[in-house]
């Protein structure tokens, strides 16, 4: 090969590289291919200095390098050039196929409440919702508790400090003074939604979630909110889940119990409560102007973070809000 024949073959590529233009971010990625790739023209130049003479690989090497340092701040500069461009070109672009993330999945809670609801709206329970925002009448008040009752504690309530009448609603049980104001029995209601209490360890929340149950119609029993509970276990809980109810004390309800089911703490048999329910107090349905000497009616109030974690042994409660995904994944495969 004469001397300047060697020459040749970079001065050539640095003409081309020269008058190389791009028309689209395409053509930008095709020149880093051709010349600038591993397996790219540059990379043949480098691999032929082993086949010229010693007393000229350093001028070969200085214009081979010249060649790269060129391609390199060309392509440096078309590719921002035409990045700004394709993303516009895209943004427009209505037929352009959607990015699929990564499937999302509910939260455990959503799914339980979910769960739930599909229950007992296979028996004819529809969902009805109250404000989370709510007055003293039907926080308090109309269910029956007395002003000076515990419940309504500094303690254990978020009040609004210019407005006492306002609390934060410290249960779901207002939505059943709600809807009975406004609705002639038979009624036949489940009512999910947050609650809010002045609480705080591993298994309390400030902010948790209940759903409530109520059922008014002439001649409802205890029997029947008995039935109704163990309809629901069996399936929440699976078939044959064993239950029990306790006597209790609510202000809403006479008589009132509490029930717990049957589940193994730390490998022992124990007894978990899991709701409160009663037959409706009749000073509540007269407060709502329903006669209680024609209607009668159970309801019943349970945790939803409590069902949660005593189906998916869950610990702590805490971990419900932190969302950390590493937590959230393992209920995927639940819907
Ligand atoms: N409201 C009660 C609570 O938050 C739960 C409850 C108990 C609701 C008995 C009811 C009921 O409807 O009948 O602790």
């Amino acid at each position: 090969m004469s001397q300047d024949g060697l020459f040749e073959a970079p001065k050539a590529l640095l003409l081309e590289i020269e008058q190389y233009e791009p028309a689209n971010a395409e053509e930008v990625e095709q020149f880093r291919i051709q010349y600038l790739g591993a397996k790219g023209a540059i990379k043949r130049l480098f691999g032929a200095i082993k086949d010229i003479p010693n007393e000229q690989k350093k001028a070969y090497g200085q214009l081979v390098n010249q060649v790269k340092q060129t391609a390199e701040a060309k392509w440096e500069a078309w590719k921002e050039q035409f990045a700004g461009q394709q993303q516009q070109q895209q943004a427009g672009d209505l037929t352009r196929p959607i990015v699929q993330g990564a499937p999302g999945a509910r939260h455990p809670l959503s799914i339980i409440r979910n769960k739930i609801i599909t229950v007992f709206n296979r028996i004819g329970f529809t969902v009805a919702e109250g404000p989370e925002i709510e007055d003293d009448w039907h926080n308090f008040t109309a269910l029956n508790i007395p002003a000076d009752h515990p419940a309504r504690d500094m303690q254990d309530t978020f009040f609004l400090q210019r407005h006492p009448d306002i609390v934060l609603r410290t249960h779901t049980s207002p939505v059943q003074i709600r809807y009975m104001e406004e609705h002639e029995p038979p009624i036949r209601i489940i009512s999910p939604g947050r609650v809010f209490r002045v609480d705080n360890d591993s298994t309390h929340s400030p902010v948790f979630h209940q759903v409530e149950g109520l059922y008014i119609a002439k001649g409802v029993s205890f029997a029947e909110l008995k039935q109704t509970l163990y309809y629901f276990v069996n399936e929440i809980f699976g078939e044959g889940t064993e239950v029990r109810f306790r006597p209790s004390y609510f202000p809403f309800t006479e008589p009132s119990a509490e029930m717990d089911i049957a589940w193994k703490k730390d490998g022992k048999d124990s007894w978990m409560e899991i709701l409160g329910c009663g037959m409706v107090d009749p000073n509540v349905l007269e407060n709502c102007n329903i006669d209680p000497d024609i209607y009668t009616g159970y309801a019943f109030g349970m945790g939803v973070e409590r069902i949660a974690m005593l189906k998916y042994g869950i610990r702590d409660i805490r971990l419900f809000y932190e969302n950390d995904v590493r937590f959230l994944r393992q209920f995927t495969a639940d819907t």
